[in-house]
């Protein structure tokens, strides 16, 4: 079993001061979601803690770690680079902290979501992109569907992600596609 003290002091050397702070508001995040869906509220907590784990790793330490693992080499690929720290991390949670596989999903595709996620997944995903401390067109609507429909939610914020990354000439990542044409297929308006 994990301890959130301990893994707090763990991650904090590797984390800047506003990457831990953002950090610590998507646990808040993650907390308030979950007792407000009747999730685990421990899981919840400790994946939006350590989510962003890796994100700020250098190449060579992602390099490194894809080596000692055996992971996909395409994760070094700049198209991959937003999957990238969530795949190292959820790894690294796994090896060090042995969280269980849901969490490691949950924390694996956190920046995209995926087909067909749990609950644990959903709180996460957006507890990353609506924490207290985030400010961006569209984040007041994102906020009140995310605790009245879930599922609408994350549509909203995959549609405002793709928008947004559009205008900066970037596109997300396929998982991001598929997890909308997902929720749009299984949504009921
Ligand atoms: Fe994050």
């Amino acid at each position: 079993m994990w301890n959130i003290e301990e893994i707090k002091k763990d991650i904090r050397s590797n984390l800047s001061d506003y990457r831990y702070n953002h950090s610590l508001r998507v646990m808040e995040e993650a907390e308030r979601l979950a007792k407000h869906y009747h999730a685990d509220i421990e899981k919840c907590k400790v994946c939006g803690l350590t989510h962003d784990m890796c994100k700020e790793f250098t190449r060579e330490e992602n390099e490194k770690i894809i080596e000692e693992y055996n992971l996909p080499k395409e994760l070094l690929n700049s198209e991959n680079k937003n999957l990238a720290h969530g795949f190292i991390a959820s790894i690294l949670v796994s090896e060090k902290y042995n969280f269980t596989s849901d969490m490691i999903l949950a924390i694996r595709y956190h920046s995209t979501g995926y087909p067909n996620m749990d609950i644990l997944a959903k709180i996460i995903y957006l507890a990353d992109k609506i924490e207290k401390g985030k400010d961006y067109p569209g984040i007041e609507e994102e906020r009140y569907l995310a605790y009245k429909n879930i599922d609408k939610a994350i549509i909203l914020c995959l549609n405002n992600q793709i928008k947004h990354l559009k205008e900066k000439n970037i596109v997300i990542n396929k998982m991001g596609y598929k997890t909308l044409k997902f929720l749009e297929e299984s949504t009921i308006n």
